[in-house]
């Protein structure tokens, strides 16, 4: 079987973690029986340098017919932040209904954890996002007429449907059945944000009833960040909304050791339209155009996109392989180690078995 697969590599040290994953990739393809047939866009922030758009008017249109978007990530300081983000990755993300964020937090074997404990515990937990609404709605605006510096106001309002709060906890708790730890835990601010997070709580507790072969609990935001630190062996799903979520991968992801080990999917569980992969990281300015990102967040993903695809054994054979490389100390900059982009996935191709 070939699937087809639109590379969207976009900015930085996208381009250069896209490159590494699709080499695994092709790599896995031709010891196997199933082929990549690749069509990359080069959409982004030179893209729009030169248009004036972060992605082609009828982009989503020419994605449509991809079996998976594979991302790099956007941004760079030549374009404002929230209009680079907003017209691609966002623009794609809730245009393609890709309401569950799915984002992995393992421990690698050979890599140190800032965690102390962390060389004992087995850290394996799931941060799922709800991606489609929450603080990321969109909703608010400038009052840019304002009369006089100092007097502007803005407005930024979240956005809870009882429908979207009920599919994102409904897939953390099927997610978290197939799991060994049968958990989910719930994260909001709900004592402080009265209605939003409260309709949020009350659905929690009605789909929480439904599954009573999986436990679970429910925690502030704020002391849910102490908790990742202090006692992360506890956690195996966790479903928060757009913004908390957004904060807690990048958390996790530290935690396990790096921004850039860190894998997620961006899924639309009805495969009405393509859902998207990606690394966790941005397009980390400060590091780009050198060959020393880290590609294994991208390779991760790579790994989630094969699971997707149907291909399980494939996605299991490809986190052995990225475990065997931090195992026998290929490791790049960011985990403390010197080997180059291209070096891993190298590593990773050698590991594949
Ligand atoms: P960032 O994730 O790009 O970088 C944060 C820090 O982590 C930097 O020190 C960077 O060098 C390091 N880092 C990130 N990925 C790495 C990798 N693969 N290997 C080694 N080190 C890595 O976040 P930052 O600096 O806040 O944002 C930079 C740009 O990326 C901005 O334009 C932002 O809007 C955009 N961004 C895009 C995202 C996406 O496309 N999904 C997500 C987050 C930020
Ligand atoms: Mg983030």
């Amino acid at each position: 079987k070939t699937f087809r697969i639109a590379a969207v590599p976009a900015d930085g040290v996208g381009r250069e973690v896209v490159a590494a994953g699709r080499e695994v990739l092709d790599a896995l393809a031709s010891a196997g029986d199933f082929a990549f047939d690749w069509a990359e866009f080069d959409w982004g922030c030179d893209y729009y340098q030169r248009t004036g758009r972060m992605m082609a008017e009828d982009g989503l249109d020419q994605l449509k017919a991809f079996d998976a978007v594979y991302f790099g990530a956007v941004g760079w300081p030549s374009v404002p932040d929230h209009v680079s983000l907003w017209g691609l990755r966002l623009a794609v993300c809730q245009g393609f209904d890709q309401w569950a964020n799915v984002r992995p937090v393992r421990f690698l074997p050979g890599v140190t954890s800032p965690l102390r404990k962390a060389d004992h515990v087995p850290l394996d937990w799931v941060v799922v996002r709800e991606n489609s609404e929450g603080e990321y709605a969109g909703l608010g605006g400038r009052n840019l007429a304002a009369r006089g510096p100092g007097s502007e106001v803005a407005v930024q309002s979240s956005l809870f449907t009882e429908a979207g709060c009920e599919r994102i906890i409904r897939y953390a708790f099927e997610l978290a059945a197939t799991r060994e730890r049968k958990h989910v835990t719930s994260v909001t601010k709900s004592n402080a944000q009265q209605f939003g997070m409260v309709l949020w709580d009350d659905v929690f507790r009605r789909v929480a009833a439904e599954y009573p072969h999986v436990d679970s609990d429910s925690c502030l935001v704020d002391a849910m960040a102490a908790r990742f630190v202090l006692r992360p062996e506890e956690l195996s799903v966790v479903v928060a909304s757009n913004l908390h979520a957004d904060i807690l991968s990048d958390l996790g992801s530290a935690l396990a050791g790096s921004l850039g080990l860190a894998a997620s999917a961006n899924l639309n569980p009805e495969r009405r339209f393509p859902s998207m992969f990606e690394p966790v990281h941005g397009s980390a300015p400060d590091i780009a155009g050198q060959g020393i990102a880290n590609p294994i967040g991208a390779i991760g993903s790579a790994a989630l996109m094969l699971d997707h695809l149907g291909l399980p054994d494939e996605a299991a054979r490809l986190e052995r392989a990225i475990e065997a490389t931090t195992a026998a100390g290929v490791l790049p900059r960011d985990l403390g180690g010197t080997a180059s982009t291209k070096e891993i996935a190298l590593a990773v191709i050698d590991s594949l078995g």
